[in-house]
């Protein structure tokens, strides 16, 4: 195969670098800057990383132009309307389709991990009760690195997936005792005999002295749900774990700070702020007056739920889980919920306005799987805890496949800086 390379000359010395061309299998081809500095004695710039690859992976590829999203190369569409989310947690695990019987041994694998350790109870006390639930989990979930001390050594491969299987497993759980702490009512155990979104349910909706009959239309839209956000290759919260798993830290902690940069309303937050945002909007006649705001650039109000920064078509994800969020709305919808008329006029009046269409701003899996869960009564707060629980697949596989990569290294990225230059100091009282 021919060498494909790039030169890059410098205008000033007339120094030329050859840089190598680093092609995948789909997307476009990245430029070798890893000898740049060494060789050429410049940095790369790029904040927010918009044209930098920081890593090879082989999970998930998205073409944002084309409104594409593939895991190991099935489609998401097939996904979402074929599979379940074990399969796909398996899938983005072991880079293949299950058989159905190791589908089923998978399956009886994370429900024997389903249980927390009584004394891991314990910590939601230390939170008031108040606390976001998204606090809570960061904190729940950055403990489990106290215990399992038989699934920490990073460098057995046992021990990573012994690693993984509890943290898919132990997330609904966890996830669950955080609402239910948040509420002042008992926790409730999980129960193996259920789905990984059935037992979740009845995790959160089940009493002691009530049990809650798991719907299978709930059931099928959380499952659904948790498809489309399993993995999205190397947004904030997955680079965050990658970053943070470089360095070799525990991998529950790892999957903790994932937890913290998926609570931001840019990245996750986002399905909590367009509820947040639709509440404020509070009307239907509200709605030109938000959408002007929106425009405006002097205000920092922006649509939640609208836009993103790699599908610059539609978001494939959005398409999806807009029929299930008409399916859902027609079986748990309160047709007297004006939210519900709210969000629908606004995504209509949006996906018209010239400014939102020039920049491909169109709705993205947020705006939707909020309504969604509003519909299933799940409280706005626990709606990024929902986002976390099926993202730690993706976390956990995309930590997985970066450390058995034979030449894995700390990352580490360099800085232009702009403060001062060198200068020296002044006594206090020269001051
Ligand atoms: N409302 C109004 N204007 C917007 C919006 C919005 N939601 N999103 C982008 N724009 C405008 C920007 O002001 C900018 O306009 P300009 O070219 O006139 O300056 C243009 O569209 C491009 O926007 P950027 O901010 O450059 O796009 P970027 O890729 O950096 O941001 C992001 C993407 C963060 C998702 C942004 O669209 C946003 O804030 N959306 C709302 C929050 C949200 O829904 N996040 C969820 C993302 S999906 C997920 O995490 C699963």
């Amino acid at each position: 195969m021919t060498r494909k390379t790039v030169t890059i000359t410098d205008n000033a010395t007339g120094k030329s670098m050859e840089l190598e061309v680093h092609e995948g299998t789909l997307g476009p081809p990245a430029l070798d800057i890893s000898n740049l500095y060494r060789d050429f004695g410049y940095l790369t710039y790029d904040p927010g990383f918009q044209s930098t690859a920081s890593c090879s992976s082989g999970i998930t590829f998205i073409d944002g132009d084309e409104g594409v999203l593939l895991y190991h190369g099935y489609p998401i569409e097939q996904l979402a309307a074929k599979s379940s989310f074990l399969e796909v947690a398996f899938l983005l695990l072991y880079s293949r389709l299950p058989r159905q019987q190791e589908l089923e041994a998978f399956a009886a694998k994370i429900s024997k991990h389903t249980m927390i350790k009584e004394s891991l109870r314990g910590f939601y006390k230390g939170f008031y009760h108040d606390a976001h639930p998204m606090a809570s989990m960061v904190g729940v979930v950055g403990s489990l690195s106290a215990f399992y001390h038989d699934s920490t050594d990073i460098h057995d491969p046992a021990h990573r997936e012994l690693a993984a299987l509890r943290m898919i497993a132990k997330m609904p759980t966890i996830a669950a005792g955080c609402y239910k702490y948040s509420l002042g009512e008992p926790f409730i155990y999980p129960r193996n005999d259920l789905s990984y979104c059935g037992n979740l349910l009845h995790m959160m909706f089940s009493l002691p002295s009530a049990e809650y009959q798991v719907d299978p239309v709930a059931e099928k839209a959380l499952d659904m749900i948790f498809i489309l956000h399993a993995d999205h290759e190397q947004n904030a919260s997955t680079a965050t774990v990658r970053l943070a798993g470089s360095s070799g830290a525990n991998p529950f902690a790892c999957i903790s700070s994932g937890i913290t940069a998926l609570w931001g309303p840019a990245h996750g937050g986002a399905n909590e702020a367009v509820l947040l945002m639709l509440d404020e909007i509070g009307e239907v006649k509200n709605i030109p007056r938000y959408i002007d705001k929106a425009k405006d650039k002097n205000d920092p109000f922006r649509l939640m739920g609208f836009g993103h920064r790699v599908y610059k078509n539609y978001d494939p994800r959005a398409a999806i889980i807009r029929d299930m969020c008409y399916q859902v709305l027609e079986k748990f919808g309160d047709a007297d919920d004006p939210m519900f008329e709210l969000a629908m006029r606004l995504e209509e009046i949006a996906l018209q306005d010239e400014y939102f269409i020039e920049r491909k701003l169109y709705p993205n899996v947020d705006f939707y799987s909020g309504i969604i869960y509003k519909a299933l009564g799940i409280p706005v707060n626990m709606f990024t805890v929902m986002f976390a629980i099926a993202r730690t697949v993706g976390w956990v596989a995309q930590w997985m496949e970066m450390i058995a990569e034979p030449n894995q290294r700390i990352g580490r990225p360099r800085q232009v800086y702009i403060g001062e230059k060198r200068r020296d100091y002044v006594p206090l009282e020269e001051r």
